[in-house]
């Protein structure tokens, strides 16, 4: 069923830590719905890339000036979101073990997030979106109609993360040693911190298959437009 017009147009804020299903079950979500899937950990990914190709230190006062001269784009395409830095698309690059071992340090300077904190509220600010972070619930959009916090048990994100790589020869302990590791990071941080929202429903999906997360949030979501 998708939403017609004249349906209020709601948004949806995903958070949670790495692995916890938050991008697939957003697009899913957001496809039922007939609303934009915003994945904003591209956009940290993105300015981190630049950061690295740049060789900038990663501070606040090094990746200002970044942040002022790049043009960040997050398109929509039939084949999904793409992620545009400058004029190149960059959407494999920014999944880079590279990219994904310093995004964690750059996404905790205040800089970086009141940036992109500010486009991305500029992005969902006529609702009909499913955002997808760390923050969303918390920082960027706290009035967003529905809140959720997805969570599943390290081990069962480590082996997710591994099926997504594909051919890698990374041991689930060692993934389970970086997953843990960025979510310290991002949940230790001092300025928005990865935290469930107080009026977030948290959905454990550990034991959830994909269509069983999607169709939960879908009847949450449903319950919110028609109200
Ligand atoms: O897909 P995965 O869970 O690995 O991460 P992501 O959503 O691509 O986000 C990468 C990193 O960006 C996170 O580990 C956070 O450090 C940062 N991030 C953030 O700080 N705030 C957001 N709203 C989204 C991502």
């Amino acid at each position: 069923m998708k939403t017609t017009s004249t349906e209020k147009r709601i948004i949806i804020a995903l958070d949670g830590p790495a692995g916890s299903g938050k991008s697939t079950t957003a697009r899913r979500v957001a496809g039922e719905l007939g609303y934009v899937y915003i994945d904003t950990g591209a956009m940290y990914r993105a300015i981190t890339l630049a950061a690295l190709r740049e060789e900038r230190s990663l501070t606040n006062t090094d990746l200002l000036p970044l942040l002022e001269d790049y043009h960040l784009e997050l398109v929509i395409t039939p084949d999904g979101q793409r992620t545009i830095l400058g004029r190149e698309d960059v959407t494999q690059e920014i999944r880079s073990p590279e990219v994904t071992k310093f995004v964690s340090t750059v996404s905790a300077l205040p800089a970086v997030r009141e940036a992109l904190s500010k486009r991305q509220r500029d992005m969902g600010k006529n609702g009909g979106v499913v955002m997808d972070g760390r923050d969303i619930g918390t920082v960027v959009f706290p009035e967003a109609e529905l809140k959720i916090f997805l969570m599943a048990s390290l081990e069962e994100r480590a082996k997710r993360r591994l099926a997504e790589l594909g051919e890698t020869t990374l041991s689930l302990q060692e993934m389970c040693r970086q997953i843990d590791e960025r979510d310290k990071q991002d949940a230790g941080r001092l300025v928005s911190p990865l935290r469930r929202a107080h009026d977030a429903i948290e959905i454990d999906t550990s034991h959830l298959s994909i269509e069983e997360q999607t169709s939960r949030i879908l009847a949450l979501a449903r319950e919110r437009i028609l109200a």
